[in-house]
């Protein structure tokens, strides 16, 4: 598998762009065999309200949670032409041989193998890096409305610099969650791969990350 590609939820807010990156993608996959991982959205979202309403348990929360990604999944199979909505690895594997775009519903493998923390600290960006260390993806793009991991929230504070590169260990360190959450680091220092987070509303800059080309994006460096 060349990469594991996540698409946020975030994307969603311009339907027009998030097209745009639909078509992109189902280019690249005549290219690249890619997979392609839902974020959670606003079906997450929705989960974090009723978990604030209901106090629900750990499991209940990240697995409501993980069906929100389901449903976003189910989502991107209109968004992105010749896609191809599945529960399994080894379809995944298969659809991308061929050229198509496999978007994976990740519920099915959590639910039965639950490798990770059950914890808000646990999002999308985590679940992604475990689906690409099962398939063996050379990359993981986490793709999202910013230009990648900024010193502060972008949209908050005009004066954040963008971090272009960072190490595992680095990331750990600043302990907060970013553009992409919390635990990510510290699964990364467990199964090391190449991690880029990428601006999706700029197409181009995941196809550059794909041809190996230096484009605008934060690089995750899998060595401490
Ligand atoms: N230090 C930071 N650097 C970059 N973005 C940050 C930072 N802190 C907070 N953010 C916010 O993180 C947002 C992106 O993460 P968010 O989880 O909201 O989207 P996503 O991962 O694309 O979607 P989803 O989690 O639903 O799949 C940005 O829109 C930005 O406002
Ligand atoms: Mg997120």
């Amino acid at each position: 598998m060349d990469a594991v590609i996540k698409i946020g939820g975030s994307l969603a807010e311009s339907p027009e762009q998030l097209k745009a990156l639909g078509f992109k993608l189902s280019e690249l996959a005549k290219k690249y065999a890619v997979t392609v991982v839902p974020g959670g959205g606003r079906f997450a979202d929705m989960v974090r309200e009723i978990d604030r309403r209901f106090a629900l348990s750990s499991m209940l929360a990240h697995r409501m949670a993980i069906l929100g990604m389901d449903q976003y999944g189910l989502l991107l199979t209109q968004i992105i032409p010749n896609s191809v909505a599945t529960y399994l690895l080894s379809d995944a594997r298969q659809l991308s041989e061929i050229g198509a775009v496999p978007i994976f519903l990740p519920s099915r493998l959590m639910f039965k193998e639950d490798p990770l923390e059950n914890s808000w600290d646990v999002t999308s960006d985590s679940i992604a890096a475990y689906v690409a260390s099962r398939l063996g993806a050379a990359k993981l793009l986490l793709v999202t409305d910013v230009d990648g991991i900024f010193t502060e929230d972008p949209k908050q504070y005009a004066d954040a610099a963008l971090i272009e590169r960072s190490s595992t260990g680095e990331l750990l360190r600043l302990n907060k969650r970013t553009s992409v959450d919390r635990h990510l680091p510290k699964l990364l220092l467990e199964m090391p791969m190449d991690c880029y987070v990428v601006n999706g509303n700029y197409p181009e800059r995941v196809a550059a990350i794909l041809d190996g080309q230096h484009t605008v994006c934060t690089f995750i460096a899998p060595r401490k």
